[in-house]
């Protein structure tokens, strides 16, 4: 029983041994690597634990002090005679997040104090250690290692980012400006205390040679090797047997820093263990409840600017938006951008229009940059279909060059529309000369000089080029003029389009009604011969003044053709000259126009010059045939005549030809024949 006893008592006092002797263990050593939440740190002031374990010292407030000790006193053994009792060795990590970009102060501080008892210790410079008037007397027995983030007269020598040395004041003995020794580069890189990001520190001394070594360095970087401060310094007459070790730190009296340690090791026999810095718990995101405000409030302006950009953005897309496929990047240089011709048209005004034809508006516009004047006609198209071979096809045009020829500069797509660009054409197009009062008529000499420059650009397109190109619709509304009134033939090969945007049963035709040829309305076959026979028309309308057809002459003069075949089986065929020319034409010119008229109106294709003919007729190089006297009129069904239509109309046969017309009527300048079969 007293057996028993004995070894229970035994059992008990090696408990207790062992409890003191990890006391004693712990009094000499220790790591906080994973918060300070069970550290049970002696704090006053505003100092506190963070729910993450985060020691912050102080918050952004004015004026506050804080301090955070390790409870228990540590054994330095001061009284011993070896020296080497007095070495220590601390790391930790700290973080001073500044309230706004330039805030400051005031600092915090490592701290090995005789006492936990700060309380007539001031706040701002004196950093919670003293008053001003304990400052630097020799019975406060601290020694302290400060991170001072703002120069204070008077107790600084040096800048508001430094490291100095105190013993019993915050005058410090010795200062140096924040920095560390990167290994990687060789060099002392300065570092910003209060950058907001943790900064890893180690205080080394050791006590046989005196000697403090101070060494800072970013987080993620391991422990420099050299010093940022090595100084010998003697602490023995600072040192009692037992000191208190942690932290203090105070803010100012404006703008601040919250202060944190974020992790913490001391020892005193032998060096402390480095941190990990990734198991440390992590700084708050925000510097306090002011920058979280700031913070909402950039985030919502960011948010309310990305909402207007992107509403700008969806606006503009919609608005520039426009077709682009891969096949069409090798026509390049001839897409124009949707915004180049928007912005260039002012966004096709009403007042930059010029026109508008069979197959749409035409707007003048300039364009940026290059201050070009061009003109856009935008044409509407509702299929796809057949798109790629046409825009091959108006590129392949866009490289015809031809002194009588409008330019086509290149194309954009968009949904359901396709805008041509063309260079600009100062004087408009050759039937406002003629047929209405709004430009002054032209002098024959001007006239006789159009119609040449026209047949010079047909024979081009028909003999001259790489490959023939019919125009299909030859009309005074398709020749502009340009600023020394030439004529120039537009709009050429336009009506191929029609071809593409149809069903494939039916083949429309597009021509003008009085230029198209009736053979063609028969075949359904675009050829150069319908080509000649509307500039027959041209040739007539421009020497008569006069439409192909006018709804108001008098019956059987209705058709021009007819008319000038009336007058020229009289023998009197200048009687159908203009009468604004008032009889100032030169006569064999005149009648060689109106004759070669009549010869490219015959309704028998084969019997119509061909265009180099044509021209060689125009150049007088060679003598007319005769013209064959055919009293036939012309052949376009005279219902059509009579029924419908104004010379200003679109007509649509969707049936075949001589049953059952359908006319489908709309108002526009020109009259574009559209007939499936
Ligand atoms: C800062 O801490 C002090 C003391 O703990 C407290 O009174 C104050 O409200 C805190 N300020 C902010 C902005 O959190
Ligand atoms: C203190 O120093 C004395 C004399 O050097 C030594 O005998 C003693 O063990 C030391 N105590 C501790 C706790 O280091
Ligand atoms: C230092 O402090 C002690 C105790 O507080 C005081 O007696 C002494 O006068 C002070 N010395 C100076 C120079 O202020
Ligand atoms: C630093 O302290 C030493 C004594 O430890 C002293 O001799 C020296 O003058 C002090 N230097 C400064 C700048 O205070
Ligand atoms: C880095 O700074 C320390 C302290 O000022 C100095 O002693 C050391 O020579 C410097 N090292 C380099 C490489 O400049
Ligand atoms: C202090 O730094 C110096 C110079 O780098 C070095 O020689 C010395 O060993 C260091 N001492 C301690 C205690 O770290
Ligand atoms: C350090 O200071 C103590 C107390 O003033 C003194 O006894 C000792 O000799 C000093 N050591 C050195 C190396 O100066
Ligand atoms: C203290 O130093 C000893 C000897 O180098 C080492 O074994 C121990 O891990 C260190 N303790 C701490 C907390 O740094």
């Amino acid at each position: 029983m007293a057996a028993a006893f004995t070894w229970v008592g035994l059992w008990l006092l090696s408990c207790l041994a062992l409890v003191s002797m990890s006391k004693a263990q712990h009094a000499h050593q220790f790591i906080y690597n994973q918060g300070f939440r069970n550290a049970n740190l002696h704090v006053d002031g505003s100092a506190k634990i963070l729910s993450n374990g985060l020691l912050q010292l102080t918050n952004t407030s004015r004026l506050l002090i804080a301090h955070a000790f390790y409870p228990s006193p540590i054994n330095f053994n001061a009284s011993s005679t070896s020296p080497q009792s007095l070495s220590f060795s601390t790391n930790f990590v700290f973080a001073i997040v500044p309230e706004s970009e330039d805030a400051s102060g005031h600092g915090a501080a490592f701290v090995i104090a005789e006492s936990t008892d700060f309380t007539h210790a001031d706040a701002v410079q004196y950093l919670g250690l003293v008053h001003q008037s304990t400052n630097g007397n020799s019975s406060n027995h601290f020694f302290a290692v400060e991170f001072d983030t703002i120069f204070s007269l008077g107790t600084d020598t040096i800048d508001g980012n430094h490291v100095g040395i105190d013993l019993n004041g915050v005058k410090s003995n010795q200062s140096i400006s924040s920095a560390y020794f990167s290994n990687e580069e060789g060099k002392n890189i300065s570092l910003d205390l209060k950058n907001g990001h943790p900064i890893q520190v180690w205080i080394d001394y050791d006590g046989q040679q005196q000697l403090l070594n101070v060494t800072l360095a970013p987080e993620n970087s391991l422990k420099p090797n050299q010093p940022l401060l090595s100084t010998s310094i003697n602490l023995s007459v600072i040192l009692l047997d037992t000191m208190y070790v942690g932290f203090s730190a105070s803010t100012g009296s404006i703008g601040s820093c919250s202060h944190y340690i974020l992790g913490w090791s001391f020892n005193r026999s032998g060096e402390a263990q480095s941190l990990e810095i990734s198991d440390l718990p992590k700084l708050p995101k925000n510097g306090g409840r002011r920058n979280t405000v700031i913070l909402i409030s950039i985030i919502a302006a960011v948010l309310l600017l990305l909402v207007i950009m992107g509403a700008a953005y969806v606006y503009r897309r919609k608005k520039y938006e426009e077709l682009n496929e891969d096949w069409e990047n090798e026509y390049g240089p001839h897409r124009f951008p949707y915004k180049t011709l928007y912005i260039a048209t002012e966004g096709f005004k009403d007042k930059q229009l010029l026109g508008s034809g069979g197959f749409g508006k035409v707007y003048k516009g300039t364009l940026p940059y290059f201050n070009e004047q061009i003109a856009v006609k935008k044409v509407s198209h509702e299929s796809d279909q057949g798109m790629k071979e046409f825009v091959s096809e108006i590129v392949s045009m866009g490289r015809l060059r031809h002194k009588n020829l409008v330019r086509l500069l290149g194309y954009c797509r968009r949904k359901k529309e396709l805008l041509l660009v063309y260079e600009c054409m100062e004087n408009g197009s050759l039937d406002k000369f003629l047929f209405s009062d709004e430009k002054s008529t032209l002098n024959w000499f001007q006239r006789f000089q159009i119609i040449r420059g026209v047949a010079s650009a047909l024979l081009y397109l028909h003999e001259e080029g790489e490959q023939v190109v019919l125009h299909r619709d030859i009309k005074s509304s398709n020749v502009l003029l340009d600023s020394n009134l030439n004529g120039r033939l537009g709009d050429f090969g336009l009506a191929r389009l029609y071809d593409h945007d149809s069903v494939p049963q039916t083949t429309r035709l597009v021509g003008t009604l009085g230029y198209m040829d009736p053979e063609l309305t028969r075949t359904g076959r675009a050829t150069k011969a319908a080509d000649v026979f509307a500039l027959g028309a041209f040739l007539l309308e421009v020497a008569c003044g006069r439409k192909p057809f006018d709804h108001h002459a008098p019956p059987g003069e209705i058709s021009l053709v007819d008319l000038v075949k009336k007058c020229f089986i009289r023998g009197a065929i200048v009687d159908a000259v203009d009468p604004r020319l008032q009889g100032h034409h030169v006569v064999e010119e005149m009648e060689r126009v109106l004759k070669l008229g009549l010869l490219c109106s015959n309704t028998e294709p084969d019997l119509r010059p061909t265009i180099v003919e044509v021209v060689q007729y125009l150049e007088g190089n060679v003598s007319l045939p005769d013209v064959p006297v055919d009293s036939r009129a012309q052949s376009i069904p005279s219902s059509i005549l009579e029924n419908s239509i104004t010379s200003d109309s679109v007509i649509s046969f969707s049936s075949s030809i001589g049953k059952g017309l359908s006319l489908n009527s709309s108002r526009s300048t020109d009259s574009v024949l559209h007939i499936g079969h």
